[in-house]
């Protein structure tokens, strides 16, 4: 049987940098647990800009559509601000989501041990944290009609619309619901019913669903921006957030903070089953290409091996792997190897980007 395919889209700043520790796991996977993936590389974002003219080529949508998984760094960077809307680096990030129709994007926060001093909150607040956001991600004001910047009298005005249809509301309400059963049995819903009509429509739907095919997971529903304040009270309250498209990007970069950096949060951009029965899938660290920190090789990579380790889980029924590169990342971080992001006020010398990999490696060697 052919191997399973996976395409890496390395992207921009700091997303080959953190790529290249990847592919390190990668090949570990293969010399030591016979686990050989058929890896393609392509470019996307302000790379595939500078090559091609587009942040992405149809070559490289139609390939991804047609592997088992897609493995993406980060897109954008200042050099790319002034470009026309339409060629932005984003945009071919956007697509990819849009195209492959991955509207559930899971984005766990885990506080490991090790960091719980690190967050911008206190030890007792995040220690043992252990959540999962789980955003809507190809619909709402993202992709909602009409759109643009339009003259009106004598001034401009720019326009987004927030759209939902109850089919988009409940595909992601039970891909939450179904996590839930794996997890605590446990979802909050989160929109701003009390000022949007698309909220009220949300918090219908989250509650039919509910009713209907999940009654023995326990629902609640909470205002967006309360559940903002309630995420840093006492995070430990939730196990499964679902949001819509920009509530939830909000909502897991404040998330990031808990666990100690935004460097260290992965995520999975699942859409419907494909021919095998898996999820059509993109896996991707929740931040961005760092444009303060590229090149200079300080960035975390973990971020993106814990996307990866998602991957080996969700796409690769490989699940005990996948907990095998989670164990060496906790590994590693008890054995006090920081990245500068992770350095904490008492300060201490920070690893490179390359050296946090290489210990990610030996820790899975001492693993076996
Ligand atoms: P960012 O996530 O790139 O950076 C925010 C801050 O976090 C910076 O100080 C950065 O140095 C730090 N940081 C992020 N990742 C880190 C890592 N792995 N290790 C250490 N520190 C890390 O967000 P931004 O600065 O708002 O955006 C920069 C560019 O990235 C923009 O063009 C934006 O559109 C894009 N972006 C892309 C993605 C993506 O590709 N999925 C996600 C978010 C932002
Ligand atoms: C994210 C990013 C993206 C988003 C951008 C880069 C399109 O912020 O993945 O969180 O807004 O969804
Ligand atoms: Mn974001």
């Amino acid at each position: 049987m052919a191997n399973p395919s996976l395409l890496i889209l390395a992207g921009d700043g700091i997303g080959p940098e953190v790529m290249a520790e990847v592919k390190k796991i990668i090949g570990w996977m293969g010399a030591r647990r016979g686990v050989q993936f058929d890896v393609s590389e392509d470019l996307v974002g302000g790379a595939a800009y500078d090559a091609h003219g587009t942040p992405l080529t149809d070559a490289t949508m139609a390939r991804a559509q047609e592997v088992d998984a897609v493995l993406l760094g980060a897109v954008g960077g200042p050099k790319y601000d002034k470009l026309d809307f339409s060629v932005k680096p984003e945009r071919g990030l956007l697509r990819l989501r849009k195209e492959m129709d991955l509207y559930s994007n899971l984005r766990p926060a885990q506080c490991f041990d090790a960091l719980a001093d690190f967050s911008s909150l206190k030890r007792e607040v995040v220690a043992g944290l252990d959540i999962v956001i789980v955003r809507e991600l190809t619909s709402g004001v993202y992709f909602g009609e009409p759109r643009g910047i339009f003259r009106e009298g004598n001034e401009r005005v720019g326009i987004n619309t927030q759209r939902y249809t109850e089919s988009e509301i409940a595909r992601v309400a039970k891909s939450a619901f179904e996590l839930a059963r794996k997890r605590s049995n446990k979802v909050c819903s989160m929109e701003k019913a009390n000022v949007m009509e698309s909220g009220i429509l949300w918090r219908e739907v989250v509650q039919e669903v509910h009713d209907r095919d999940y009654p023995d997971v326990e629902l609640s529903h909470m205002y967006a921006d309360a559940g903002a304040m309630q995420l840093c009270r006492w995070p430990k309250q939730f196990d499964v957030i679902v949001t819509d498209n920009l509530f939830g990007d909000l909502l897991s970069d404040a998330a990031a903070m808990l666990t100690g950096s935004l460097g260290m949060l992965p995520s999975a951009s699942l859409g419907a089953p494909m021919a095998n029965g898996r999820p059509k899938a993109l896996y991707e660290p929740v931040h961005g290409s760092a444009p303060d920190i590229a090149g200079q090789g300080k960035a975390n990579p973990i971020a993106c091996i814990l996307s990866f380790a998602m991957a080996l889980r969700y796409s690769f029924d490989l699940g005990a792997e996948a907990t095998r590169v989670e164990k060496a990342v906790e590994k590693v971080l008890a054995d006090g190897v920081r990245t500068a992001d992770l350095m904490g006020p008492e300060g201490g010398t920070p690893v490179s980007t390359a050296q946090m990999g290489d210990a990610i490696v030996a820790a899975l060697d001492a693993s076996l």
